[in-house]
């Protein structure tokens, strides 16, 4: 006889199969155990008791598969979230992105955007914004409003101040906002350089010619055989001698593309594409 925990399986894998061809997000590669936590969320949020009533609903209802995609992305992220891997782009990085007049950087699976103003706050503390062009993208189309507005929840302003500081920051991070009661709004100028834009890494194609790729905490929701497809999409997206960011429990060693990089800063996950990089 056939086990419930089997039974459960099929419909997952007939959920993820109905979403991939009624919507295009294919989720068939996130890696299981997580991806199962998220979808008996959505489930039990819409009172259903099995995941086939739950494909039936998301079949015929735009807004319910809405709703539901909000669960299948998790959006935690902070300013300077690991300082000391900011500590390594500025000391590190930054000098040899020095070397081009213009340099392209991505931040794939941005979230908020958090992570982009660290980044925009930190080539302008080392006098290099100017020269640089930031995409920012995730496929959580809320998400990206917020990541556009840039505000944030003033309550936070103190723990990304402490990273900052740790992050190697010259300035004082108020200098970057201005505080209302409840929110903290970031200045125009740190998205001057920036474009947000949806692109999901699972069905859409490389994204040209960047000297840098940060995609930071988003391959740990993987499967191994997606994060060797995404890895490969980051590798024919960077320029040679350009850099790729990953996240502290991420890493390209096992993949299909290790052999075209070194490691620039192992600890920090900062791996250099080999060849030579043309100004
Ligand atoms: C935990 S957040 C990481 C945010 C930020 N990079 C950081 O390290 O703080 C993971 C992000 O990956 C995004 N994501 C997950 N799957 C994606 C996909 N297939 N394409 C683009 N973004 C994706 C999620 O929407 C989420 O915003």
């Amino acid at each position: 006889m056939m086990r419930e925990a089997d039974i459960e399986r099929i419909e997952i894998d007939l959920l993820l199969e109905g979403i991939r061809r009624r919507w295009g997000y294919d989720f068939t590669h996130y890696s299981h155990a997580s991806l199962k936590r998220r979808l008996e969320h959505a489930r039990n949020e819409t009172g259903l008791t099995h995941f086939t009533e739950l494909l039936d609903r998301l079949l015929h209802d735009q807004r319910c598969f809405d709703g539901f995609l909000k669960h299948m992305s998790i959006t935690v992220t902070e300013m300077f979230r690991d300082p000391p891997f900011y500590q390594a782009v500025r000391e590190k990085v930054v000098p040899l992105l020095k070397t081009f007049p213009f340099v392209k950087i991505w931040h794939a699976g941005c979230a908020t955007g958090q992570e982009v103003y660290s980044m925009a706050m930190l080539l302008h503390e080392e006098n290099f914004l100017d020269r640089a062009r930031i995409y920012a993208t995730d496929f959580n189309k809320h998400s990206l409003d917020m990541a556009q507005k840039g505000v944030y929840p003033a309550k936070d302003m103190e723990a990304y101040a402490a990273n900052y500081r740790a992050g190697g920051g010259k300035r004082d991070f108020s200098d970057y906002y201005s505080a209302g009661y409840d929110w903290a709004k970031l200045k125009d100028f740190l998205k001057e350089h920036v474009t947000f834009s949806y692109h999901n890494l699972v069905t859409d194609g490389v994204f040209g010619e960047m000297n840098l790729i940060c995609c930071r905490n988003v391959l740990i929701y993987f499967d191994k055989t997606l994060q060797d497809r995404v890895l490969a999409l980051f590798a024919d997206s960077l320029r040679h001698g350009g850099f790729l960011c990953l996240g502290a429990k991420e890493t390209l060693n096992f993949s299909g593309v290790k052999h075209q990089f070194e490691p620039l800063e192992g600890r920090q996950k900062i791996y250099r594409k080999c060849g030579v990089m043309h100004v």
